[in-house]
């Protein structure tokens, strides 16, 4: 069974595509290109209309997927069902630290793409560093993101080179990934929050649990707020978001 089979039954509540983050995505694919391949694709989120097909390995997922949205195929990055040059351009969108082998994905999103390649991912430095949730709260989680995290310039490399484009996440953001919240920290308390997130579905509720307590706390106490006085000023703030380009 695919992960999402489990992890996934609940995504389309809580993801949903955030309009400013949807503009830099759509913005890297560039004008010209007529047809999409979107891979790790979820339900859907993100996929600009000249989407042509959905490849997912979750049935959960695909199930979810709009009425009206590209077809979906259950297959996997590593064994893409396309020949090659099929698609101008492919997207892997928060999906490439799911993969078992990353660089046969990356090969394969080469293979069928004509013209671009864009990955959303992060850059676990940066997250470990400016997310205070994993930095204070969760190391435990940090810890698990160490172990699948795949480097954007790792990414980049496997691409045969890709330039690197922040993507600052918005203080109200749709999309709720892990960072999503960084201003809106009650939400972590919120059980239906983090059953969209795999950060916490695959770290495990019993490790984060102490954690979550002590966030609870802080933010009772005030102290959460007198901690962060200056991130609740910003309306956008880079957690390490990055989207890796790759013009073929
Ligand atoms: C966090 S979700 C992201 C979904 C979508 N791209 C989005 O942005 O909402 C990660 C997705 O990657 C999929 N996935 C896991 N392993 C995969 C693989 N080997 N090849 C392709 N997709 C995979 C999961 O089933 C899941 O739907």
């Amino acid at each position: 069974m695919a992960t999402y089979d489990s992890l996934g039954t609940a995504y389309a509540r809580t993801r949903r595509p955030d309009p400013r983050i949807a503009a830099r995505i759509h913005a890297a694919l560039g004008d010209g290109i007529t047809n999409v391949l979107n891979v790790g694709a979820g339900t859907g989120s993100y996929e600009p209309p000249q989407t042509v097909l959905a490849v997912e390995p979750s049935r959960v997922m695909l199930d979810q997927r709009p009425p009206g949205a590209a077809p979906g195929v259950r297959a996997v990055a590593e064994h893409l069902p396309l020949r090659d040059g099929a698609v101008d351009a492919a997207m892997a969108l928060l999906t490439v630290h799911h993969w078992s082998d990353p660089a046969a994905g990356i090969r394969e999103l080469r293979r069928v793409a004509r013209r671009r390649v864009v990955v959303l991912t992060w850059d676990q430095d940066v997250f470990r560093e400016r997310f205070w949730l994993v930095r204070e709260y969760l190391p435990e989680a940090a810890a698990f993101d160490d172990t699948r995290a795949v480097p954007a310039g790792r990414l980049a490399d496997l691409l045969g080179g890709a330039r690197q484009e922040t993507v600052p996440v918005p203080h109200d953001c749709a999309d709720g990934f892990a960072a999503a919240y960084w201003r809106r920290p009650h939400a972590y308390l919120d059980p239906r929050v983090r059953a969209g997130i795999s950060l916490f579905a695959q770290t495990g509720e019993d490790v984060i649990a102490p954690g979550l307590a002590r966030l609870a706390d802080d933010l009772t106490s005030g102290r959460w707020h007198t901690r962060h006085a200056g991130l609740l000023a910003l309306d956008a703030a880079d957690m390490g978001y990055r989207l890796v380009v790759a013009e073929l």
